[in-house]
């Protein structure tokens, strides 16, 4: 039985809808690891950054994220750094071994880009060059996100219920 869905993958790559979605359709928890970190420190992921900075919020990120796999039947959305975390990574690794399945949504540059817009809710791409931010950081992280997922999909040309119904798909084969 699969435990948990987990979805990995670059900001802006649709975790948080798809997710939303796949929890209705599963009839699970939807969970959203920034969500719980804002509601325990009751302020903003750019007001964690801006006043502690990104080492900070990485150590809650992780103390989140294992408290949220003690649970099961959840899916779960997972901020897009969290596998630069090696502690993360083998998280998320303990869980798949227990039944959990890692889903990678994945966009081109591009896509991210237009989908962030001017959104001030991303520190990390809040730069002067947000495309090159962009690409430095999708460099460093995609063959981590390769090396976790159990299934890949590239979000940038369909729609929400497109990406849902293949995910549903994989999690359906898994079970059967
Ligand atoms: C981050 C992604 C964000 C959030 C934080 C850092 C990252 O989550 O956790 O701003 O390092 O890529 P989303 O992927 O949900 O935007």
């Amino acid at each position: 039985m699969v435990q948990n869905l987990i979805l990995i993958g670059f900001m802006a790559a649709g975790k948080t809808s798809v997710g939303r979605l796949c929890a209705q359709r599963l009839g699970w928890t939807y969970l959203d690891t920034d969500q719980v970190i804002e509601d325990k420190l009751q302020c903003s992921i750019a007001h964690v950054f801006r006043r502690h900075g990104e080492e900070f919020f990485r150590r809650i990120e992780l103390e989140v994220l294992e408290a949220v796999l003690q649970d099961s039947n959840q899916v779960i959305a997972t901020g897009g750094g969290i596998v630069t975390q090696p502690a993360a990574r083998t998280l998320l690794e303990q869980s798949r071994s227990m039944g959990s399945r890692i889903v990678w949504l994945q966009a081109r540059p591009e896509v991210i880009l237009q989908r962030v817009g001017r959104s001030q809710k991303r520190p990390l791409i809040k730069a002067e060059n947000p495309m090159g931010a962009i690409l430095e950081l999708l460099a460093k992280r995609e063959c981590l996100y390769r090396q976790i997922a159990d299934y890949a999909i590239d979000t940038s040309d369909l729609a929400i219920d497109q990406v849902v119904e293949s995910v549903l798909s994989f999690l359906n084969a898994g079970e059967a």
